[in-house]
């Protein structure tokens, strides 16, 4: 069995400040516009997943978990919406609207999209298959992992 102090120093829990927006290349066209996005090159992880929120209700808010392991880069591929990251003390709120821009999000922090734009679509790669077990969905249950980590 592997010790309690040993599973807590395994623990990944990073702060907002380890967040943050990366740049991705374009390729400019007359015709339009290309964004390449590669694994361990724009992306610090090899993509397992991709996903992407759309059709959001106007006033609609997503989010309200965080995850223990995933790591995440969020990109508003069309349109625009505000992310909240927290880390049990301190938050910062991203606001995305360009489709050359994300949001690299370390484990262990808790995120709010909200301030969805008509039409918006929120990209998401992530560094891990879908794990329900993976998500923190209670902010007390999270206070309490976070403090426990630290
Ligand atoms: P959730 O991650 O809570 O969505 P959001 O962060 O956008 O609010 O997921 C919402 C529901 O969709 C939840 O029941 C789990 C399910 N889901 C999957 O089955 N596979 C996935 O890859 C994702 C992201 C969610």
């Amino acid at each position: 069995m592997i010790p309690t102090e040993t599973l807590k120093l395994t623990k990944m829990i990073y702060k907002v400040f380890d967040c943050h927006i990366v740049h991705f290349p374009v390729i400019h066209n007359r015709a339009g516009n290309i964004t390449p996005v590669q694994n361990n090159l724009e992306v610090p992880f090899d993509i397992k997943r991709v996903y992407y929120l759309y059709d959001v209700p106007g006033g609609g808010e997503r989010g309200g978990h965080a995850h223990k392991n995933l790591q995440q880069l969020v990109i508003a591929a069309s349109g625009s919406f505000d992310i909240t990251i927290d880390d049990g003390v301190n938050k910062k709120t991203v606001a995305l609207n360009r489709p050359y821009m994300g949001l690299y999000i370390k484990p262990g922090i808790w995120r709010d999209i909200s301030n969805f734009s008509s039409g918006a679509i929120c990209l998401v790669l992530a560094s891990e298959k879908y794990n329900e077990d993976d998500y923190i969905r209670n902010y007390a249950a999270y206070k309490a992992y976070v403090q426990d980590g630290r």
